[in-house]
């Protein structure tokens, strides 16, 4: 019999990937290409999603399915995940982007932002969809492109130009484009533009005239996994059965799907997500309240959500822009060439702090210089980070929901890094575990993908598949803890303020 498999593409920050997975989960094959990054001003951070488009349709496809050998009739359904908030607007005769996509992690919103919290204030847009606002979301982008890109927001009035996130991007042409392109998000993908109601996951009224967003340039908000439509531009036989924001794809293919069941994605940035089941809740501690999933008619699926915006790429940073290291899993060597940090701490606003402070004023600092310190101190400061960022996003978590965390399941590129991953486990005191399949984000994406299409039957199937690599336990002395989490708290005050917006 022929093998068949589901294809899953994670549409992502740094890199465009396609990978496919057989019956078991396993990875059988992969695709990827990265794309470019635009910093053309400080805080501004774009991506081009012609060329992404390009790269998907060109590249990172066909190298996953001829990698392996595999046909396009072996393939059952596509998944796609993506970067979350990344706002692209198009052209719907001609399918050309007006200008480069506003990504995720672009700033240049913050002195509109600051003016909403000042006079509308938090709680009208809480009550609505869940979040305060911030430059993280897409909505305050848009606004922003309509200010600045001439008769823009005329042409949305007319429908001549679409809004959406990634994964409506791409899907829009997969199924066809300018010749009869699906115009769709997903409510996870919808549940971060803070347009979306996120009780009735419709888009609400009151937000959509608050930002002054035509409903004709939005599209259509579908459940996570359900059969949209055919990838008629590319595989014609073969249907696309899922999109989710990248991360809630990384609890689905963690299989946190309980109430209480946490996990932490290790990329760019890093983003912790609780199940919260089928209740809202509201957290008073920094958190954002996001939809976790939503498979077909079935009820929806809340989260409470701690996004960090710098870990992985404080590392490319000290890579690329400080030639400190040739490769990235070279800061380890580095870091255990030294026995601590040396007094040394760095916070990595690049983009503000997100939770649990979310304050875009904030820029990165680098703290306790002595001549002592060495590029090995520096090094061990920088993968510190990306722990007492997590503890500060997991004490938030506690406080938040009546059962504290008893384990922290991670995933992601940094989980290699067995240093971190130690100093994780001590910094937080709780077990930290990875599964066999650490490549979450796009499994979490095939298994919605392959439950929407009949491959797998029921999510404990998908249980049964979640296999444990690696644990840490904590085993640092706690009064240690406590000193430094001290240190790193009085580090972060440092980084407050520093932007005047
Ligand atoms: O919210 C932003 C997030 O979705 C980006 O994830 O892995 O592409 O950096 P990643």
């Amino acid at each position: 019999m022929v093998e068949r498999y589901v294809m899953s593409i994670d549409q992502g920050t740094m890199s465009t990937r396609c990978i496919l997975f057989d019956h078991q989960g396993r990875l059988v094959s992969v695709g990827q290409r990265e794309h470019e990054q635009y910093f053309s001003k400080p805080g501004w951070a774009e991506h081009d999603p012609a060329e992404i488009w390009s790269h998907l349709r060109r590249v990172v496809v066909p190298r996953a399915l001829e990698g392996a050998g595999i046909r396009p009739e072996q393939i059952v359904a596509i998944g796609i995940a993506n970067q979350r908030e990344t706002t692209v607007v198009w052209d719907r005769r001609t399918g050309v982007p007006v200008c480069h996509a506003i990504t995720w992690q672009d700033t240049r919103t913050s002195g509109y932002v600051e003016e909403l919290r000042r006079t509308t204030g938090d709680d009208f847009f809480l009550e609505r969809c869940g979040l305060s606002p911030t430059t993280y979301f897409s909505a305050p982008r848009l606004r922003w492109l309509f200010d600045h890109v001439d008769g823009l927001r005329e042409r949305a009035g007319r429908g001549d130009v679409l809004f959406g996130t990634m994964e409506s991007w791409l899907i829009w042409n997969l199924t066809g484009g300018p010749d009869g392109g699906l115009h769709l998000t997903d409510a996870t993908n919808a549940s971060r533009t803070m347009l979306m109601n996120i009780r009735s996951l419709t888009w609400d009224d009151e937000l959509l005239a608050y930002f002054d967003v035509p409903r004709a340039m939005l599209p259509e908000i579908r459940p996570s996994a359900e059969c949209y439509g055919m990838a008629r531009a590319l595989l014609p036989q073969v249907p696309i059965c899922a999109a989710l924001g990248d991360q809630q794809a990384a609890l689905f293919g963690q299989t946190c799907f309980a109430s209480g069941e946490a996990k932490c994605t290790y990329g760019t940035g890093s983003f912790l997500l609780l199940n919260t089941g089928t209740e809202l809740v509201r957290s008073r501690h920094g958190l954002l309240t996001t939809v976790g999933y939503k498979v077909g008619d079935e009820p929806t699926v809340y989260a409470l959500e701690g996004p960090i915006a710098v870990t992985g790429s404080l590392v490319q940073w000290f890579r690329d822009r400080l030639g400190m290291i040739h490769s990235a899993p070279e800061i380890e060597t580095l870091a255990r060439g030294v026995e601590d940090n040396g007094g040394c701490y760095i916070v990595p606003a690049f983009s503000g702090l997100f939770a649990p402070h979310w304050r875009s004023d904030a820029r990165g600092v680098i703290v306790g210089l002595t001549s002592y310190i060495t590029k090995g101190h520096l090094a061990r400061a920088v993968l510190e980070a990306t722990g007492w960022q997590t503890r500060e996003v997991v004490d938030a978590m506690n406080a938040d929901s009546p059962q504290p965390l008893r384990q922290l399941k991670v995933d992601g590129g940094m989980t290699s890094n067995n240093l971190l991953m130690q100093f994780l486990a001590d910094v937080l005191d709780l077990p930290v575990v990875r599964p066999m399949v650490s490549e979450t984000v796009s499994l979490g994406a095939a298994y919605a993908a392959g439950l929407a299409s009949g491959y797998w039957p029921d999510l404990e199937g998908l249980r049964r598949n979640w296999h444990r690599a690696a644990q840490w336990m904590p085993t640092m002395d706690p009064a240690r803890r406590e000193a430094e989490y001290e240190n790193w708290q009085r580090a972060v005050e440092r980084s407050l303020g520093w932007a005047r917006t």
